[in-house]
């Protein structure tokens, strides 16, 4: 059973193969460069694979929201919404960049943003919206398009769960101005442990965000021969070239190691989808009718790729409330479940921008009621029989 046990721990994401073993080796043989050929290889076969014009590489999905920010010329005060159920660096990037960030409640059925209560939060200063589609699932992003034509504000999708996934036969990350993935070690493909990926089809935005990501550095001049550091000794008649920084930009770039292992999981992503995809067919239909379970519920435009596995369970059908579940299905049976997430509005850091429990009935729903169980393309049917038994057990 202890191999069952592992295979059912917060394990979630990376699988790797001989091929990424010899993409690392290859890369290693080759003095293993930062932002070289296989990043933009990488960048390339990701923009093809989604079907957008620009890629661009970063070291976290985070930096991925941040540089989107900078990209759509984000500036102190300027407001942006988002949903309180995220991971806290959805929030971060707009707050740390000094813009004032509000939250829009959640659909309770898909548990991502409601776009039936985005238009009354929306002011002049809103300047962008960042949907994230949650556990995998892409938000209602016709109806959060129609708003932005409408009121002229950026969409940032945050589809670092959606790696793969799609609405209505189109890939996430490819609805708004931009489209942001993380890579981190439990998410649906790695970049060995961090990394992310920024897509867009604005030219202009994937110009700001390039140079913003590698310190706003510009190289003019014709030639590679001579260097000054001053342009304004640039010669008459010479070829030289000068190095000139924009503005005060980041490093947030990626090393070629993580994009030659992105390139090998990128041609396997479909194939890993499908597996989560196969396996949360399974626990739905083991854990349907159980009294007190809400399973999630998948739009039928929609391609779920199942990052994680949600589930609401309520204390009084159920016979006990989410601590107790947690707490037994780890000590009674070695299952670690996940809570994602705490509302964010109940956070220190949101608490002390002024927000106060009670301001989004849905998320905090959620907050008190929803686990994640494990789930991952290398779960057995043994190991999931075994997830769905213990749960079952727990009410008896
Ligand atoms: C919804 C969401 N947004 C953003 C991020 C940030 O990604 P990273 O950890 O790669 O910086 C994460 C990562 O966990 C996430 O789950």
């Amino acid at each position: 059973m202890s191999k069952i046990k592992f295979d059912l721990e917060i394990k979630f994401g990376t699988q790797y193969g001989r091929e990424e073993e010899e993409a690392v080796i290859k890369v290693l043989r080759n003095n293993a460069p930062t932002s070289g050929n296989e990043c933009i290889a990488f960048e390339n076969s990701y923009a093809e694979y989604s079907g957008v014009k620009h890629a661009r590489v970063v070291n976290n999905g985070t930096a991925a929201l941040f540089l989107s920010m900078i990209g759509i010329g984000l500036r102190p005060g300027d407001k942006v919404l988002t949903t309180p159920v995220t991971w806290i660096a959805t929030a971060a990037a707009p707050a740390t960049l000094g813009a004032e960030v509000d939250f829009v409640d959640i659909d309770p059925v898909t548990h991502n943003l409601d776009p039936n209560q985005l238009e009354d939060k929306l002011t002049p200063g809103t300047k962008a919206v960042i949907p994230v589609h949650l556990y995998g699932q892409v938000c209602e992003m016709d109806e959060i398009m129609a708003l932005s034509e409408k009121h002229h504000f950026a969409v940032v999708e945050d589809a670092s769960h959606a790696i793969g996934a799609e609405y209505k036969g189109k890939k996430a990350g490819t609805f708004g101005t931009t489209g942001c993935f993380s890579f981190h070690e439990q998410k649906n493909i790695s970049t060995l442990g961090e990394g992310g990926i920024i897509l867009t089809n604005d030219s202009a935005v994937f110009e700001r965000i390039s140079l913003y990501r590698s310190h706003c550095t510009r190289v003019h001049g014709v030639s590679t021969k001579y260097c000054t550091l001053d342009a304004e000794k640039f010669p008459e008649g010479k070829k030289f070239w000068w190095q000139d920084f924009d503005d005060c930009g980041y490093n947030f770039r990626m090393t070629d190691i993580q994009a030659a292992v992105g390139i090998e999981q990128l041609k396997k992503v479909d194939q890993l989808n499908q597996r989560r995809i196969d396996n949360a067919d399974y626990i739905t239909h083991a854990l349907e009718g159980v009294p007190g379970l809400t399973l999630p519920t998948v739009k039928p435009y929609n391609k779920h790729v199942f990052h994680l596995y949600p589930v609401m369970i309520d204390s009084k059908e159920f016979g006990m409330n989410k601590e107790d579940f947690i707490y037994d299905l780890l000590n009674k049976y070695g299952i670690k479940v996940g809570f994602h997430y705490i509302p964010l509005h109940y956070s220190t850091a949101f608490k002390s921008r002024g927000f106060k429990k009670g301001q989004f009935p849905n998320a905090e729903k959620l907050g008190d009621q929803l686990v994640t169980l494990p789930i991952n393309p290398r779960q057995t049917e043994e190991a999931l029989e075994y997830l769905v038994n213990s749960i079952k057990a727990l009410r008896s």
